[in-house]
């Protein structure tokens, strides 16, 4: 049985992990090593209803090589201080990653394995031992469009999208949860909405919201700004979008993709808006049952207020797999013009689920 080593368990991203494959009993089919980088020798988890070993040192790269594969939530400081340190020690392990540092490296494969899983045979055919996550609100839109792009009938794309905390981190969810009820606090019985809107305003610029993690309030605001800058104008987070999708499609002819990237107050489900050119009028008939029978999570609404409200929101959405795409129609700008609009969770989908799945393909489980 292959031992597979878990760095990084504990944080958001890998709990999401360890239940998803606790849920789904893969902890049957690999031997399970967890490693930390603050806490070794402490008694690890209790995974699939058995009692793990102590923890081992996740910055000690002999114990890691002791594995047949690593898969790590840690993030990019971990992965840089100790991707390449392994492989130079020999170690030909599989690495699975959350994080970005490696995405783009000429030697890794972004996993998406219900719209890449060709990309990822091909590689693993090829020898390729790096295999890390895409990027929350690429690999969403890609589980949404897959038959769009299948067929080739994406031109180019805007994606204006509306992440969630989730997606800034633990912390970051933590303090809109405080921004939240701070705000909260500004309701009293027999205030009227603009007094209720004068509190509000006031309390979010006079400090006193916590702030220490997003900077500004979000909560009753947003922030369109997600990323470092890029000299181009853009964020990249914004930049992600067509270098890594066309990465994870390994298209012949590159596609472009750009729009603007907004924090909303959603807990854990990134949505977009999203606005294609297509290579030719395709019939909305053909597009909507490309888009549904491309995988088996995908979903298209009809393009009604019920529909829309109940099924097509963060809140909806929140802890399921499903990705449902919306409000499809063609735009007044012309028949070869779509727009559509799509929500995932950002911890499922978006981070943890395509990791556990390239894990199972390493395992011959999938
Ligand atoms: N960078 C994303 C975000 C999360 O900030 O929402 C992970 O891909």
């Amino acid at each position: 049985m292959k031992t597979v080593g878990f760095v990084g368990w504990r944080g958001m991203v890998g709990s999401v992990l360890l239940d998803r494959m606790a849920s789904e009993g893969d902890f049957t089919g690999c031997e399970p090593v967890f490693f930390s980088t603050s806490q070794v020798g402490q008694p690890g988890p209790t995974v699939g209803g058995r009692e793990s070993a102590p923890l081992r040192d996740a910055n000690d790269a002999r114990a890691l090589a002791e594995t047949d594969i690593v898969v790590t939530c840690q993030g990019g400081d971990y992965t840089r201080s100790v991707h390449g340190a392994l492989r130079e020690s020999g170690w030909d392990g599989y690495w699975i990653d959350a994080a970005s540092a490696l995405r783009m490296n000429e030697a890794s494969v972004i996993v998406l394995d219900p719209v890449n899983r060709r990309v990822i045979d091909e590689a693993l055919d090829a020898g390729t031992r790096d295999f890390i996550g895409g990027n929350c609100t690429v690999s969403l839109m890609l589980m949404g469009l897959q038959g769009l792009f299948d067929r080739g009938w994406v031109e180019w794309m805007t994606c204006m999208t509306y992440q969630s905390a989730s997606g800034a981190g633990a912390r970051h969810m933590t303090e809109l949860v405080r921004q939240m009820g701070e705000l909260g606090g500004c309701y009293a019985p027999g205030r009227t909405a603009l007094e209720l809107e004068r509190q509000v305003t006031a309390r979010m610029a006079n400090g006193a919201l916590p702030t220490e993690h997003f900077g500004v309030p979000l909560a009753a605001s947003l922030i369109p700004w997600i990323g470092g800058a890029m000299d181009n104008g853009q964020t990249r987070e914004e930049w992600k979008a067509a270098n890594e999708a066309n990465k994870i499609l390994g298209t012949d002819r590159f596609v472009p993709i750009d729009g603007q990237c907004v924090r909303v107050g959603a807990m854990r489900c990134h949505s977009q808006a999203l606005t294609v050119k297509l290579t030719a009028d395709v019939p909305l008939a053909d597009i909507e049952s490309a888009i549904a029978g491309a995988n088996d999570w995908v979903e298209v609404l009809p393009n009604d207020h019920e529909a829309t409200c109940q099924q097509l929101t963060p809140a909806a959405v929140s802890g399921h797999l499903r990705v449902p795409v919306g409000r499809v129609r063609k735009t007044t700008f012309g028949p070869d013009y779509l727009t559509c609009f799509t929500v995932g969770d950002q911890l499922l989908w978006g981070a943890a689920e395509p990791l556990r799945r390239t894990l199972l393909i390493l395992l011959g489980r999938l």
